[in-house]
């Protein structure tokens, strides 16, 4: 499915992306929580690449960036070039999460920011999460800011969408369906953050790294 022109500058991650203020603060952000900068990081749903970009500029991790998309693939490369990082730092790779083509415990640090709304089948996705997760892994994924920003920034930052657009969009935060999502998936070990920042779910696995 192609992505449609009205969406498509959502894709350049160019100065004047609408979030282009929250990329770096939020890879910095999950650097500095997690303590790791190096390792196999994915990036679940990478979209323009952004959150990607900005953690290559920051950190050793070998980032794998995924995406069901291959036209964001080809923007995502786009701006990587753009933003200087080299095309050995990120491997784009085309998949859905629901059955991701990586190997199992192969992934230290797995994020995903915004894809999640999207998926089609959220307990298959969680479980494809704990299975390619490492032990002694981390997973961040959902929907939000940075807690690097001021709230007054996030509500600057939140898009204005209809409410039809909203109920679609916002149905995987609602009642208890992540509970039953990652109750369904197996995943015990996990805790979700749902305030002004955005709602996150946080997942570990134990062992060690
Ligand atoms: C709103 S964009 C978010 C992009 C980026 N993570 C960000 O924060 O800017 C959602 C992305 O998730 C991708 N996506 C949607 N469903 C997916 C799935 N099942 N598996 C992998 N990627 C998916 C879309 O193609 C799109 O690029």
């Amino acid at each position: 499915m192609a992505i449609p022109e009205k969406e498509k500058d959502f894709y350049k991650y160019t100065k004047d992306h609408r979030f282009a203020a929250m990329y770096p603060l939020l890879a910095k952000e999950i650097v500095n929580k997690y303590k790791m900068n190096k390792g196999v990081c994915l990036d679940i749903g990478t979209g323009s690449g952004a959150l990607s970009i900005e953690l290559a500029k920051l950190s050793d991790f070998e980032i794998i960036a995924l995406d069901s998309e291959p036209e964001a693939i080809d923007m995502a490369r786009e701006n990587c070039t753009m933003h200087g990082v080299k095309a050995d730092r990120i491997r784009f790779v085309e998949g859905v999460v629901e059955e991701m083509p990586l190997p199992d415990e192969s992934v230290d640090l797995i994020l995903s920011r915004g894809s999640i709304p999207f998926w089609k089948n959220h307990v298959p996705a969680f479980r494809e999460i704990v299975r390619v997760l490492a032990p002694g892994g981390e997973a961040m994924v959902g929907c939000g800011f940075s807690r690097y920003q001021t709230l007054e920034e996030v509500e600057v930052m939140r898009p204005k969408w209809s409410p039809d657009v909203k109920d679609e969009r916002t149905s995987w935060k609602k009642g208890g369906f992540l509970v039953d999502t990652l109750r369904a998936a197996g995943v015990k070990e996990y805790n979700i953050v749902d305030d002004g920042y955005g709602t996150w779910v946080e997942i570990h696995k134990s062992g060690e790294r």
